[in-house]
C-alpha cells in the first residue's frame, strides 16, 4: 500500500493539472485520431469513387493538420497521463492494471500499429495519386490506421466503463476471485463506447469544417461539397451520441446520478441546478447554430459560426469528462476503491491498526503519533489522504475548507468527511491518534501564511527534539 513517493502539487492541484491534461487528451485522441480517421477514410474513399482530385488534396491538407496534432500534441498528453497517474495514484493504477493486464498489453500494441499505419498512410498518400493501383493500397492503410484507434479507444473505455460500474467482478474479496470478462464487459462499457464512437466522429467532423473553411478561400464548389459531407455526418451522428448517452447515464449508480448537478456546475451553485441547465443549453446551441449555418451557407457562412462551434463542441467534452469525473466520488473504483487509493474492504482495519503503519514510504519516526511528532505526522496523513482533490492554499484549499475551526471543531469534522453533506469525500481512515494528528496539523494552517506549513512543523520539531 501507498508505495509511492508523495508529491504534491502546489496551487493548482493535482485534480485541476490532471483535468488540463487529461482533457486535452481526449480533444485530440478522439477528434485527430478516432473521429478524423474514420471522417478522413469516409471522404477519401469517395475521392475515389467519384475519382475527384480536389476531395482528394483537401482530405489530405486535413489529414495533415490532424496528424500534426496526433502525434505532437495527444502522443505527448497520453504519456503526461501515465505519468501523472502513477504520481498521483499508484494504488488505483495498480489495481486496474492487475484487473485488466492482457487488454491494456493488447491495446499497447495496437496503439503501436495505429501511430505506425498513420505515419504509413500520410506520407504514402501522395506517392500514389488517384487513379492508380497503389491508392487503393493507401486507403487500406487508412483504415487500418481507423480500426486500430477505435480498437484502443474501446479497450480504454472498458478501463473507464469499470471504475463507474464495476459491476459483479469481484467474486471474493479474499481470497479474491476477480472475475476478468466481468470487469471487460461492466455494465457501463457498450453504451459509453457507442457515445463517445459518435461524438468522436461528430467532433472530428467539426474541426474538419473549420479546416475546410481555411483551406477552401478560393474554390466555393469544393467548399460547398466538404462542408455538405462533414456536416451531414455532424448532425447524424448527434441524435446517435444522445441516445448511446441517455442509455450510458442509466447505468450510473444512484448516488452517482444523485451527485451530476453538482459535478455539472460546482458545489456553490448546486442549490441552482438551472444553471447547468443553461450551460448546457448555450454550448449545444454554439454547436448547432455553427453546424447548421456551415452546412446549409456553406459559401456565406462566416468562420466566427466555425470556431462559435468548436468552442461549443470543447466545453460539451470538457463538461462531460468533468461531470463523469466528479460523480463517481468518493472512489476510484466503484465500491472498491476510494479516490485517495484507501480500498474500501481495508478501513476497518486500518481504522483499528493504524494508517501509518502500512505506509511504506513515511519514515519510520512518524509511524506512530506523539505528541512532538503530531504535526509532521498529520501533514504526512493530509498529503496521503486529501491531497488528490485539496492543496493547502491554491484549488480547493484546505486551509479555507477549515477556517474559523479550532482543532476540536476540526477533530470532530474529520470524523464525518463521508456523509450527506459532501458524500463525494471518502471518510478519514485511521486511529483516534491519527485523527488528532490530522486535526493538529490542519489547525495550525491558518495561522501559517507559509505554503507549507509542514516546513514549519518540521523545523519546530527538529528544534524541539535538538534542545531535549
Ligand atoms: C475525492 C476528493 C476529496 C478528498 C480525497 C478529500 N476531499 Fe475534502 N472536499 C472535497 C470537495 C470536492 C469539497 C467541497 C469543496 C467546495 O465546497 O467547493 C471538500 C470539502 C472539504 C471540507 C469542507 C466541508 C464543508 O462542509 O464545506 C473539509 C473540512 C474537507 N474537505 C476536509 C478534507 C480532509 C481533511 C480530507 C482528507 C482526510 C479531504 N477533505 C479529502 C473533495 C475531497
Amino acid at each position: 500500500m501507498f508505495d509511492y513517493p508523495i508529491f504534491e502539487m502546489p496551487f493548482i492541484g493535482h485534480r485541476l493539472l490532471f483535468a488540463f491534461d487529461a482533457i486535452l487528451h481526449v480533444f485530440i485522441s478522439h477528434g485527430a485520431a478516432v473521429g478524423g480517421s474514420i471522417i478522413l477514410v469516409l471522404s477519401q474513399w469517395l475521392a475515389i469513387k467519384n475519382n475527384d482530385k480536389k476531395l482528394d488534396d483537401l482530405s489530405y491538407k486535413i489529414l495533415f493538420t490532424f496528424f500534426i496534432m496526433a502525434t505532437a500534441i495527444g502522443a505527448l498528453t497520453g504519456i503526461g497521463i501515465w505519468i501523472h497517474i502513477n504520481i498521483i495514484n499508484p494504488a488505483a493504477i495498480g489495481a486496474l492494471l492487475r484487473v485488466f493486464f492482457w487488454k491494456w498489453f493488447i491495446e499497447w500494441i495496437v496503439f503501436n500499429i495505429e501511430m505506425i499505419f498513420l505515419l504509413w498512410w500520410f506520407l504514402t498518400w501522395k506517392q500514389y495519386p488517384l487513379g492508380t493501383p497503389g491508392k487503393k493500397i493507401n486507403f487500406n492503410l487508412g483504415l487500418t490506421y481507423a480500426v486500430a484507434s477505435w480498437f484502443t479507444m474501446a479497450i480504454i473505455t472498458a478501463i473507464l466503463g469499470f471504475m463507474m460500474t464495476p459491476g459483479n467482478w469481484l467474486k471474493s474479496y479474499f481470497p479474491a476471485e476477480p472475475d476478468y470478462m466481468a470487469a471487460l464487459f461492466n455494465p457501463s462499457w457498450f453504451p459509453s463506447l457507442g457515445f463517445r464512437t459518435f461524438w468522436s466522429i461528430a467532433w472530428a467532423a467539426a474541426m474538419a469544417m473549420v479546416l475546410t473553411w481555411l483551406f477552401t478561400k478560393k474554390d466555393m464548389e469544393l467548399r460547398q461539397k466538404a462542408m455538405r459531407l462533414y456536416g451531414g455526418v455532424l448532425l447524424a451522428c448527434i441524435p446517435l451520441f444522445v441516445i448511446f448517452g441517455a442509455w450510458y447515464y442509466d447505468q450510473f449508480p444512484q448516488a452517482a446520478k444523485d451527485l451530476f448537478w453538482m459535478g455539472a456546475i460546482t458545489r456553490r451553485m448546486a442549490a441552482n441546478p438551472e444553471y447547468a441547465t443553461y450551460l448546457m443549453v448555450a454550448l449545444s446551441g454554439m454547436v448547432l447554430a455553427g453546424a447548421v449555418a456551415l452546412y446549409t451557407k456553406p459559401k456565406n457562412a462566416p468562420l466566427f459560426l466555425g470556431i462559435t462551434m468548436l468552442i461549443g463542441s470543447m466545453g460539451l467534452i470538457g463538461e462531460f469528462e468533468r461531470v463523469r469525473e466528479f460523480v463517481r466520488k468518493p472512489y476510484i473504483i466503484y465500491d472498491y476503491m476510494y479516490a485517495n487509493g484507501v480500498r474500501v474492504a481495508d478501513v476497518p482495519y486500518l481504522n483499528k491498526d493504524g494508517y501509518l503503519k502500512h505506509a511504506a514510504f513515511v519514515p519510520p519516526e512518524y509511524r506512530v503519533v506523539t505528541e512532538e511528532n503530531k504535526l509532521i505526522v498529520g501533514k504526512y496523513l493530509y498529503q496521503m489522504q486529501c491531497r488528490y482533490c485539496h492543496t493547502i492554499n491554491g484549488v480547493n484549499p484546505i486551509k479555507a475548507r477549515v477556517k474559523g475551526m479550532d482543532e476540536a471543531a476540526i477533530y470532530y469534522r474529520i470524523g464525518s468527511l463521508n456523509s450527506a453533506a459532501t458524500p463525494f469525500m471518502p471518510p478519514f481512515t485511521g486511529t483516534d491518534a491519527e485523527r488528532h494528528a490530522l486535526a493538529a496539523f490542519l489547525a495550525t494552517l491558518e495561522k501559517n501564511d507559509n505554503h507549507f506549513p509542514g516546513e514549519e512543523a518540521a523545523k519546530v520539531t527538529t528544534s524541539n527534539e535538538v534542545t531535549k
